[in-house]
């Protein structure tokens, strides 16, 4: 299904590890719309290789960036607009990392020097890309920037971590790097906050079967799958979004809206829990 949506637009996509990431089903989708763009991960991720793959399907370049670092950031935008031929109109910040829920620290006994990694490559790298961005003027006027949110920035799941603190304050520079570059050059900046998704990002989430199996329950419309989160953002990459900025809008069946749903209440009524 195409409607040429990015037909002529130039992007850089970051975050494609394997097939099942969400950035790869973005990559297929912008693609299938017309967009042309470069692929970036850390130098470590690329040596699993998948990404080259992805690469040849969509006729596009890969170029190693660790997000974090400013000089890796600003090579990229340089590479990337040479490559492309012109500025760039969307970028996609699909990356996500924290040490302390790899190595399965408990929340109240955080590693505080793992956090400051979880928040640097979690969040404070799409200010960094920003940053980067507007310092170059690399994104044209009314290019549209999307991040991967999650709803534990909002509301607690128990298992999460320090990745609800950095995702609490993605979902912040969202809204306040959205208004600086808003003013100054009439970037969109938005987030994306997806159901829980089987990616390697997502089930290294201790309890992440519990996660997808009860947000699945919960939601009117089931879990949304990482092809419908691709679906959103070629529509916020599109003109058709171009006057939403600052938003975090919910890409997950419904679940944000819910209290408890007739499945749960089924589940929990022959239980036997508490009677
Ligand atoms: P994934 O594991 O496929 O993608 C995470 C990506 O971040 C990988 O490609 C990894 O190489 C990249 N990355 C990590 N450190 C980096 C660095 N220093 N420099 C550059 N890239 C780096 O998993 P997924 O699920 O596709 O994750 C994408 C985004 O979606 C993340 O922000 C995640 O938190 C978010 N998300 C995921 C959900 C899920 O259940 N899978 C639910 C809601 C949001």
């Amino acid at each position: 299904m195409t409607n040429n949506l990015l037909k002529g637009k130039r992007g850089i996509i970051f975050g494609a590890l394997d097939e099942n990431s969400i950035a790869w089903k973005v990559a297929l989708r912008a693609k299938e719309e017309g967009a042309k763009f470069v692929l970036s991960n850390s130098p470590i991720a690329l040596r699993k290789k998948d990404i080259f793959e992805l690469a040849k399907i969509t006729e596009s370049q890969v170029i190693a960036a660790d997000i974090t670092e400013i000089s890796e950031l600003e090579d990229l935008f340089e590479e990337s607009m040479a490559l492309l031929g012109g500025k760039i109109d969307f970028v996609l910040h699909s990356v996500g990392m924290s040490p302390n829920v790899r190595k399965g620290i408990h929340y109240t006994e955080l590693d505080y020097d793992y956090m400051q990694k979880t928040l640097d490559v979690s969040a404070i790298s799409l200010h960094k890309v920003l940053a980067v961005a507007k310092k170059l003027d690399a994104i044209s006027e009314w290019g549209s920037v999307v991040t991967l949110s999650y709803i534990a920035a909002q509301r607690v799941f128990s298992s999460y971590s320090d990745m609800a603190q950095a995702k609490a304050m993605l979902e912040s520079i969202v809204r306040q790097f959205g208004y600086h570059y808003g003013v100054a050059k009439k970037v969109r900046i938005n987030s994306v906050s997806q159901s829980p998704t089987r990616t390697t990002a997502g089930t290294g989430v201790s309890g992440f079967n519990a996660f997808f199996n009860y947000a699945d329950a919960m939601s009117p419309l089931g879990n949304a799958d990482s092809k419908s989160c691709a679906d959103m953002c070629m529509f916020l990459f599109s003109d058709l979004s171009r006057m939403m900025t600052m938003q975090n809008l919910y890409n997950d069946g419904g679940f944000s809206s819910m209290g408890i749903s007739n499945k749960l209440i089924e589940q929990y009524i022959n239980c036997g829990c508490g009677e």
